[in-house]
């Protein structure tokens, strides 16, 4: 047990860190009684590593028959992201829109605590990651926001020593990472491994692979008619950041859903990091990446 800067107590729970008791109880719930089907679709990442967009993305992709990207009517356009898809270990409130088949289900659990039937299943897992420079600083300014209301503001010094020695909810980053890139060369038709960075380098590219993926391909008619741009135009930050519900609505009590947008670029770490913090962030990365083959 660790006393956190944010929530109190945190558990090391198979290898990771996990806040309260309570919460612990919901993950070994998940893990003997969820029962996965081949059909479901997982969503992994890391809290700030861009789940919101991602579940955006997803949910617009697989319910396109359905939805038209392009529809007044769309679920994304009344509801935030994490809405339409749901947290496999916390309760968020359902609002009628069903995804049923196949499921769409996130989850910030490392590879080593998902659920066995889970592994065993045929099920496809989506991982995204960003670098752990800009994660940290997302994470910072998230932990910042909820816990001000709570009990006042906690520095980027003591945020930035925790990240670092792994100490915070579903840390240490580096190990979770590299539980689910390994999976993914393993066994690449289950897991696709995507990184944050590179999906605002090229979206295009990785939605039609993330179509691809999870076995629905973008076809050459939607291809002709542009599926792909109307949907990144439909999930892109701007639009979804600047929605009425995304603006004033709430997730659950105290976490807002403005709270899942800040600016949503690659290299903010740059204005929050000393030089030597980035220096010792990325020495810490190299250190425990190795040669896996995993980069930033
Ligand atoms: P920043 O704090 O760097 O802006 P998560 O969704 O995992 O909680 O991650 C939140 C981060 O993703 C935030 O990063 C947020 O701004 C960014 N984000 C949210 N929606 C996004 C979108 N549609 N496109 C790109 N980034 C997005």
């Amino acid at each position: 047990t660790e006393k956190c800067l944010l929530f109190g107590n945190l558990y090391q729970y198979q290898g990771f860190w996990v806040s309260s008791g309570n919460y612990l109880q919901k993950i070994v719930t998940c893990q003997n009684q969820f029962e996965a089907r081949d059909s479901d679709i997982f969503l992994v990442t890391l809290p700030k590593s861009g789940t919101t967009w991602l579940k955006a993305m997803v949910f617009a992709l697989v319910n396109r028959t359905q939805y038209d990207p392009k529809s007044t009517q769309h679920p994304l356009l009344s509801n935030n992201p994490h809405q339409l898809v749901h947290f496999l270990e916390f309760p968020i409130p359902r609002n009628g829109v069903d995804s049923s088949t196949p499921r769409l289900i996130s989850t910030h659990l490392p590879l080593v605590s998902l659920p066995e039937s889970v592994k065993k299943s045929g099920c496809k897992i989506v991982y995204l990651c960003r670098n752990p420079k800009d994660n940290f600083v997302s994470r910072f300014h998230w932990q910042n926001k909820l816990r001000r209301q709570e009990m006042g503001g906690i520095s980027l010094e003591e945020a930035f020593e925790s990240f670092c020695r792994g100490v915070y909810t579903y840390g240490p980053f580096w190990d979770h990472a590299l539980g689910y890139w390994k999976q993914s060369l393993e066994t690449p038709e289950r897991v696709l491994f995507f990184k944050y960075d590179e999906m605002k380098a090229d979206p295009g590219n990785h939605l039609r692979k993330l179509a691809d993926f999870i076995g629905c391909p973008i076809s050459k008619e939607e291809e002709s008619f542009n599926l792909v741009d109307q949907i990144l135009e439909l999930c892109s930050f701007d639009h979804l950041s600047n929605l009425e519900v995304n603006r004033t609505g709430k997730l659950l009590p105290g976490i807002n859903n403005s709270n899942f947008f800040r600016r949503g670029e690659v290299g903010d770490w740059k204005n929050h990091l000393t030089p030597e913090m980035a220096q010792k962030l990325d020495e810490i990365t190299k250190e425990k990446l190795g040669a896996s083959g995993l980069t930033f």
